[in-house]
């Protein structure tokens, strides 16, 4: 049976082996996937394991991102982009890796929420991994503006050079945010994984607004209860998290699975 894992420290708490079980189920396929819990400094050792015993794709979570991108031979040009993969697979005797979180939030955001990204004007909060992966899957989708800000606004204005050839994006300290019309506010932070407050001035989220924290569950609320208490409308991650890993499924395997019951599943039980 084909073997897959998601690798990463914590995995325990990790929705990904049963997402992909019941993927697996709903398109009829056999396939075995499970955790793998990495050690620190541990993970080329890890996954070239792994793969040696056959084993056919990993998906790869937080803090391993940057370290599978140069575990593999091979990088797509959005893996490339971001400079971090989530997702591994073992190609003709050569391992590859993809990034499939800019493809997930972008699913999420316009197919499950509705919501209009080309000439949307976007806020995204943060300037580390989580929100260098998403940005060129942002810009692809022909947003008015994308502003990146950051609390450290050097690392900001470094993204916003790196990608500034694809589209509209711009660098801004996270104090020095005004209160700017954004339509959607995207928190790519570690502050709600991590349960520490988000500093965001007034007026920056707000009625007629979306704001959307890419963590799931009860780590998120804080910053969706502010939003949704500001008047705007809000939404965690859970969403992003199954559609990247129906696009990591996808790519591994080339069946698409559905995604919206399973979605709504999982969000029951988060609610
Ligand atoms: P990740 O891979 O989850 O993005 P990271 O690369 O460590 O993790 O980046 C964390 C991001 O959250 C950074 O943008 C960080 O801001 P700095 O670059 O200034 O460190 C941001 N962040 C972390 N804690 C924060 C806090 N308390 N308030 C605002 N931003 C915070």
């Amino acid at each position: 049976m084909d073997r897959y894992v998601v690798a990463g420290n914590p995995v325990s708490h990790s929705l990904s082996p049963e997402i992909h079980a019941r993927f697996a189920a709903s398109l009829g396929e056999q396939i075995e996937y499970g955790r793998l819990l990495v050690p620190e400094g541990g993970f080329d050792l890890h996954l070239a394991r792994f793969f040696e015993q056959g084993g056919c794709g990993a998906n790869v979570t937080l803090p391993f991102k940057v370290d599978a991108f140069r575990f593999a031979a091979d990088a797509s040009a959005r893996a490339k982009r971001a400079g971090a993969a989530n997702f591994l697979a073992l190609r003709a005797g050569r391992i590859e890796c993809d990034n499939t979180d800019g493809a997930g939030l972008v699913a999420d955001l316009s197919r499950n929420l509705g919501l209009r990204l080309a000439g949307a004007r976007i806020l995204l909060l943060g300037a580390g991994g989580a929100a260098r992966g998403v940005i060129a899957p942002l810009l692809a989708q022909s947003p008015g503006s994308l502003v990146i800000a950051n609390r450290t606004v050097a690392r900001a204005g470094a993204l916003a050079r790196l990608f500034g050839d694809l589209g509209p994006v711009e660098a801004c300290a996270l104090d020095a945010v005004g209160p700017r019309a954004f339509d959607i506010v995207i928190n790519a932070t570690s502050t709600s994984t991590k349960g520490e407050a988000l500093a965001l001035g007034p007026g920056i989220i707000g009625e007629g607004g979306f704001a959307y924290d890419m963590a799931y569950g009860a780590c998120a609320k804080p910053f969706v209860a502010a939003a949704l208490a500001a008047g705007a409308r809000a939404s965690d991650g859970l969403g992003m998290l199954v559609e990247q890993a129906a696009e990591s499924y996808f790519l591994w395997r080339g069946g698409r699975p559905e995604t919206a019951a399973l979605l709504a599943q999982l969000r029951a039980r988060f609610a």
